[in-house]
């Protein structure tokens, strides 16, 4: 994983600073990887097969922004820990430093609390959190900009729910359409198909199959998310999917972007409340169109592959609605 993740780092526009104020160094430097090469696609045969890793594109590119990446960690770390307060702890990283700070202090060699698994953590957390999430919102505006009419009905409720305030987490549940739309994208998009390789713990009866422990296994969300015996059109934009008769959110069970069981995504709820902010806020602001001269229908969902299903680039207009909504 921790090398898919980095092998994402290796555009060469990695020393750009975005427009704005100037980021965390970590954070920009992670906001600009670029993941839309089609080489990447070699990195999951890579995980699949590591002895392909000679035939790798740029490895040791790669393995600088990986050795960059990593630096900046530490800075981020060590200045939290110079200035770490037991008593009013800022997050996890302070949280991990008391717990190394005693394992340290009682000489445990054993402790799992140590430098090297808290860099580790630190940037396996920005990773997973930052393009998933970015990518699925992405993936959100081009299906709103490719289909006027739903965008219409997403806007017309977050109108009428919330009269031009800004939303808050406790208002996805008076937003039914709006929060189907968001969870139809994620099943169409299905920006992790092959979710992550895990190993089996033990031997496995699985359908008639024998599975040997220490397997490496990759559970196929699309398998589910596109399963035809669960959804009425699998490989069509229909938020009715999330909708009963009297336009109420409905759950199913198949719906597992973020895959399940012990080691489901850690960030899920924190995903789902981000989707659902950024992508209220933006449409209650913007309606987004297709580019003058291309018609919606020209929009291509055809994915770019990389370690996530990223859309095509697009070019999309965002057009300001501020005097609609307080008109
Ligand atoms: C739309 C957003 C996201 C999607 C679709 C997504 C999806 C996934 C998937 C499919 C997995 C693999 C689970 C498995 O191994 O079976 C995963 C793992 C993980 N995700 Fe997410 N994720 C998202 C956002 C986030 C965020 C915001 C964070 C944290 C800030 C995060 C942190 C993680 C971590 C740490 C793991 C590894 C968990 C483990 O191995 O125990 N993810 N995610």
């Amino acid at each position: 994983m921790v090398y898919l993740i980095f092998s994402n780092s290796c555009s060469k526009e990695v020393n750009r600073e975005p427009p704005g104020p100037k980021p965390l160094p970590i954070l920009g430097n992670l906001l600009q990887m670029n993941l839309k090469r089609p080489y990447i696609s070699l990195y999951e045969i890579y995980n699949m097969f590591p002895w392909t890793q000679c035939w790798l594109k740029n490895w040791k590119l790669m393995m600088k922004n990986r050795e960059q990446n990593l630096r900046q960690i530490k800075e981020l770390v060590d200045n939290l820990e110079e200035t770490l307060n037991p008593e009013e702890t800022r997050g996890l990283v302070d949280s991990f430093l008391i717990r190394k700070k005693n394992a340290e202090e009682s000489e445990d060699k054993d402790s799992l609390f140590h430098e090297k698994n808290l860099i580790t953590t630190v940037s396996n957390l920005f990773a997973a959190g930052t393009d998933t999430t970015s990518t699925t919102l992405r993936w959100c505006l081009l299906l709103m900009a490719k289909y006027p009419q739903v965008q219409e009905r997403v806007q017309e409720e977050i109108d009428r729910i919330l009269s031009g305030r800004q939303a808050v987490a406790e208002d996805r549940k008076n937003l039914p359409y709006t929060d189907a739309v968001i969870h139809e994208t994620q099943r169409l998009a299905n920006i992790i198909p092959m979710s992550l390789p895990h190993t089996t713990s033990c031997d496995v009866e699985f359908q008639g199959f024998f599975i040997r422990k220490g397997t490496c296994v990759f559970p196929l969300l699309t398998s589910v998310l596109w399963d035809e015996c669960e959804w009425e059109t699998p490989q069509a934009f229909n938020p009715a999917h999330f909708l009963d008769e009297s336009g109420r959110f409905k759950k199913n069970d198949a719906f597992m972007p973020f895959s399940a069981g012990r080691r489901v995504c850690l960030g899920e709820s924190l995903a789902r409340m981000e989707l659902f902010l950024f992508f209220t806020s933006l449409l209650q602001h913007f309606r987004f169109t297709p580019p003058a001269g291309v018609s919606e229908d020209q929009l291509d969902l055809t994915p770019s592959v990389g370690f996530t299903l990223n859309p095509s680039p697009h070019k999309l207009c965002a057009v300001s609605r501020t005097s609609d909504i307080y008109s």
